[in-house]
């Protein structure tokens, strides 16, 4: 049985203490994880630390080299990482592959971006006092990253911390998810291949409050980048002092639908936004507000075409939806569907558990108070709702604690750019579902969706700090 050891300075270290990492469809035993204690960590970042030396005079030009390295192993190794990501999350092995092409660009951004990381000069004489002096701002990397990634994403969403903060110069310990630790020793294996520096990347598995608080408060660590649910979130913030952090967080996701659309065309996407990996992706299509000309139909289509996805193993090719990461995570959506259906909702389509595997879910007569809607389902299950006029699903969509990204389909350029300035939340996607995400986007959220944006022009601001010099040209 393979037993993974943690990465501390280039070298695998072994613990003892280990935990079972099992295959969420079929139970499957993949490894042994080694679980870090707080020597370990301060161990990791003593590495990270020393290792930043080097990284921040490393010219943007081997940045860049190492990123695109990384790319480009990515590609030629494609179909074992997609594997990877099939066995320990369950993912679908299409949508699997999918997130290995993505975590390609993602890297090819980062090189990209390591090349144009610009200041400004200040026009100073447009202050009195200002005459005879030059002012500028350079951008300088922040130091010693901790960053901690969820199971959903386990390559690409990795990508969206370690590209921006080495595109910077910065080092990083990477805490990944329990569940999905193997595809982050496989990134941090091809990052060393690709010839980034040792101790710039340290990997450190296990859990528990000592672990974490030893991640987030040691002074030498500048800045905290996480995704995951609100409430840990929430705990990071307070936590990471003055510390920068970013906190890409939870969402309920929310999309309009008006009458003026082609029905037909934009059904088939809408499935795939609610239902994709299972419904865990933290900008899945969870609340649809349709108008009620066209609610009837939409629904019986939307349900017809989310009768044809294909249940089953997550290795072949033709599934679209498998097993939730965990066998808790089905009970848990399961409860809420039930508590949904006690308190008058109607099931439309799936409602069913069998074992971790949630059938795609189509809940009707849901009101905006039942957790299905108002809290974060990260799980296969919409509701579908009728509504009179668009300021009405405006404020139902805005009706949420959270605000990561919202959509509109319609094709009257005056409500769509209304609506825009309306809705609440981080992006609006027009004509197509919330769950739409390119790689260089700026992405994060407002209210409870999270502080701070990635997109990895965007993250990399984030990850550095501005500088400030001005020069006065006469005494
Ligand atoms: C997420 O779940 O936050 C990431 C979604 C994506 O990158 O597509």
């Amino acid at each position: 049985m393979n037993i993974q050891g943690l990465l501390i300075n280039g070298k695998y270290v072994m613990k003892e203490r280990t935990y079972p990492l099992y295959a969420p469809y079929d139970g499957r035993l993949l490894a042994k994880i080694s679980m870090a204690d707080e020597e370990d960590v301060k161990e990791a970042i003593s590495g990270a630390h020393e290792a930043f030396k080097s990284m921040k005079d490393m010219p943007a030009y081997k940045r860049a080299e190492i990123l695109f390295n990384v790319s480009k192993i990515i590609r030629e190794r494609s179909d074992q990482l997609a594997t990877v990501i099939a066995n320990e999350a369950g993912k679908p092995i299409k949508a699997a592959r999918a997130e290995i092409s993505r975590t390609i660009v993602t890297y090819e951004f980062a090189a990209e971006e390591a090349k144009r990381i610009y200041g400004e000069t200040i026009p100073m004489d447009a202050a009195p006092g200002g005459e005879n002096r030059i002012g500028m701002t350079w951008r300088e990397p922040i130091g010693v990253v901790t960053a901690i990634s969820p199971f959903n994403f386990p390559f690409n969403l990795v990508a969206h911390k370690l590209g921006p903060a080495f595109a910077a110069g910065n080092t990083v310990v990477l805490k990944p998810a329990e569940k999905t630790p193997l595809s982050a020793f496989l990134i941090a294996e091809i990052f060393q291949q690709a010839g980034l520096p040792e101790g710039a990347l340290q990997v450190i598995t296990g859990s528990g409050k000592e672990l974490s608080d030893a991640l987030i408060t040691d002074e030498r660590v500048k800045k905290v980048t996480f995704t995951g649910s609100a409430a840990v979130g929430k705990i990071i913030k307070q936590k990471a002092g003055l510390r920068k952090v970013t906190l890409e967080l939870g969402s309920n996701s929310g999309l309009i639908v008006e009458p003026d659309i082609p029905m037909d065309k934009i059904i088939p996407r809408c499935v795939e936004g609610a239902f994709a990996f299972a419904g865990q992706v933290c900008i899945s299509l969870q609340r649809i507000y349709v108008h009620e000309s066209i609610y009837q139909t939409f629904t019986e289509k939307f349900i017809e075409q989310a009768k044809q996805l294909k249940i089953g193993d997550p290795l072949d090719d033709k599934t679209d939806i498998s097993t939730m990461i965990d066998e808790a995570e089905a009970k848990r959506i399961d409860t809420w569907v039930k508590a949904a259906v006690d308190q008058g909702a109607k099931i439309g389509l799936g409602g069913k558990r069998e074992g971790s595997i949630f059938t795609p879910t189509v809940l009707l007569d849901v009101k905006q108070d039942m957790a299905v809607s108002c809290e974060e389902t990260f799980a296969p299950v919409v509701s579908i709702v009728p509504y009179q006029h668009l300021d009405e699903a405006i404020e139902m969509v805005n009706d949420s604690v959270y605000g990561l990204n919202v959509a509109l389909y319609t094709q009257n350029i005056n409500n769509a750019l209304n609506a825009s300035r309306k809705l609440e939340s981080g992006g609006v996607i027009i004509n197509d579902i919330p769950t739409f995400r390119l790689d260089h986007m700026p992405y994060g959220g407002v209210k409870e969706s999270g502080y701070g944006r990635e997109g990895i022009k965007y993250a990399v601001e984030e990850m550095t700090e501005l500088k400030f010099v001005t020069i006065k040209t006469e005494f």
